[in-house]
């Protein structure tokens, strides 16, 4: 799905998700008149409104749920041809640029994981502590996290909780989950959550208890890291030089690939005090944030969902981009297909 292209003002308006961050990633971003941007992850549109008002840009706006790309339709159509909104993965986003004209653009901006429309819907079975169908796809497509904990195998389980939740006791949730679905398929986020809580324990003012295994499943059904690792890489590709890339995120599974990718794009040499110097292609990132930018306190007094945001912003230096699959990040985590398997 894809609408609008053309040029001038944006008038404001409500959004549901309030945006995390939205003034420094517009700042980092470098908006001028005449330049083109992406925001991989449309959402509320609070990030795209936010560029299109700071001058006479261009957006292309990228969201992988349907219903993020409906609901932005008033804004394209405010927009008057200034705003491009694509439903599609961000990790396509150089692709997605080229089919709206350009090959090259000023910046790209993405501001990770689910909004707060999609958390609160209880029908997209995101959250714990709303009961609805064991969904949490972004997009509608393809397996949801129900197929994966009533197909995947004991191991793989516990490898995902671990992995991608970062949850001590992942083999007791795993052992929890399997003994609980010898007598009916968990089909609600109700059940899963009463069945995490059930072997891990929480102290009052704790997290609660399925918060980690509910994110290791979400990052999993939506491969949310792997897009990111792939949308980092065609950041690169499509950033003209001086170009700006800027990433929030909210884990520090997420923000780990972000620090690692600019650390090794900022460097052009290889090699330590105890090793020989590697050659290695030029830099191809200048990083303007030498440690992350978080949210003060007025703004996580107004959105607590700030309390966790993290952000990272570099500059892109003209030097080809690198090519290369990075190493695989997570290898004891199954891929989809095995896990469906049941092995
Ligand atoms: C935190 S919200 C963004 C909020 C937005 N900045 C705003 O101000 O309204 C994240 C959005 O990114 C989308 N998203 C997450 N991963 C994506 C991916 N790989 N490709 C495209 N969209 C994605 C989600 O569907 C969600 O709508």
């Amino acid at each position: 799905m894809m609408a609008g292209r053309g040029g001038s003002a944006v008038a404001g308006g409500p959004a549901l998700h309030i945006p995390v961050l939205g003034r420094p990633a517009v700042d980092f971003l470098n908006v001028h008149d005449g330049g083109i941007y992406i925001d991989g992850t449309f959402g509320a549109g609070g990030y795209t409104r936010a560029i299109l008002a700071a001058a006479d840009c261009e957006v292309i706006a990228i969201d992988r749920d349907q219903s993020a790309v409906s609901r932005g339709a008033d804004l394209v159509e405010e927009a008057k041809g200034r705003l491009t909104l694509t439903e599609d993965r961000f990790s396509n986003l150089d692709a997605i640029a080229r089919e709206a004209g350009y090959d090259l653009v000023d910046g790209v901006v993405l501001d990770l994981g689910v909004s707060s429309m999609q958390l609160d819907t209880a029908g997209r079975g995101f959250s714990f502590r709303l009961d609805g169908p064991l969904d949490m796809r972004m997009s509608g497509e393809g397996a949801t996290a129900a197929d994966i904990v009533n197909c995947a195998g004991e191991r793989d389980l516990a490898d995902i909780i671990f992995a991608f939740g970062e949850e001590r006791h992942s083999r007791a949730v795993a052992r929890a989950i399997l003994k609980a679905r010898a007598n009916a398929p968990i089909e609600t986020t109700r059940a899963l959550a009463d069945i995490v809580a059930s072997v891990v324990r929480s102290r009052p003012g704790d997290i609660h208890p399925a918060t980690r295994t509910f994110q290791a499943l979400r990052i999993f059904v939506n491969d949310e890291l792997g897009e990111l690792v792939k949308a980092l890489q065609a950041a690169e590709r499509v950033l003209k030089d001086g170009g700006r890339l800027v990433v929030v995120s909210f884990h520090s599974l997420e923000d780990r690939i972000v620090k690692s990718f600019l650390a090794d794009r900022g460097q052009s040499r290889g090699g330590s005090r105890h090793a020989p110097e590697i050659k290695r292609p030029p830099a191809t990132f200048r990083a303007l944030t030498k440690r992350p930018f978080a949210a003060d306190d007025d703004e996580i007094v107004r959105n607590p969902r700030a309390r966790s945001a993290k952000l990272r912003a570099a500059e892109r230096i003209e030097a080809p981009a690198r090519a290369g699959v990075p190493p695989d990040l997570f290898p004891h985590v199954p891929s989809l297909a095995d896990a469906l398997k049941g092995r």
